[in-house]
């Protein structure tokens, strides 16, 4: 049986109520940014502890270690550098060998270069922020359905838990980044041919 009080004057008061005050709260944690004043703010912050630049800034030598090359800012694997001279099959078979700037992986997957995240057309310049989330919530090359899956060790399966607010506001916090010219050569095969199949 209905309730007739759903018809009722008071209630659709309190409903009207109800929304006034949602409506009201989640303006105000829209404008809150994570407490941070902006969007871009808020994005910084999630890029620096979700250490986005651990991998995708390349490293120089210092006296006191390998530190971020600042005018590189988030721009990947350096294109003029050379295929990293290792002992493939041995890095694929073995280990993991990593270039001295940290942005180019030798596994058993191949070898995998850290992309270009600022905003110049080598970069997400071109990107929408569709793109971005398809590309961090599935593992999808440049965000586009059907394309390779991101190779190791972009820790994408960990980052496709941020909230659509939050990678707004990375996607956001990227946009606004110098952009640098840089088109980061595309990953390469494994030279060891692939395990055999396990056997039944
Ligand atoms: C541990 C290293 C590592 C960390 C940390 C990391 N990345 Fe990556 N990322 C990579 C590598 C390597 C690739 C290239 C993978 C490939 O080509 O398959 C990549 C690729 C990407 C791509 C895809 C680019 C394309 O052209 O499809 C995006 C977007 C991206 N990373 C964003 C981020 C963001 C945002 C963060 C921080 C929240 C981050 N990454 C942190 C290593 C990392």
């Amino acid at each position: 049986m209905q309730k007739k009080s759903r018809h009722h004057f008071g209630d659709a008061g309190r409903i009207a109520g109800h929304f006034r005050c949602t409506q009201q709260e989640s303006t105000t944690e829209a404008k809150s940014y994570g407490g941070y004043e902006t969007q871009v703010k808020w994005g910084e912050h999630l890029v620096t502890v979700g250490a986005c630049g651990d991998c995708h800034t390349p490293k120089k030598m210092t006296p006191m270690g390998p530190a971020d090359d600042s005018s590189l800012l988030l721009s990947g694997h350096p294109a003029q550098m050379p295929v990293p001279d290792v002992d493939r099959k041995m890095a694929e078979s073995k280990g993991l060998a990593v270039t001295q700037t940290l942005t180019a992986w030798v596994g058993p997957w191949g070898v995998s270069y850290s992309a270009n995240l600022t905003p110049d057309s080598t970069g997400i310049g071109m990107w929408s922020e569709e793109q971005f989330m398809v590309a961090l919530r599935t593992g999808v090359a440049k965000g586009i359905k059907g394309n390779r899956l991101l190779l190791p060790p972009m820790p994408w399966n960990s980052f496709k838990n941020f909230s659509d607010d939050e990678l707004k506001a990375i996607f956001s916090y990227l946009k606004s980044t110098k952009p640098v010219n840089n088109a980061v050569p595309q990953p390469l095969p494994p030279d060891l041919p692939p395990p055999a199949s396990p056997v039944q």
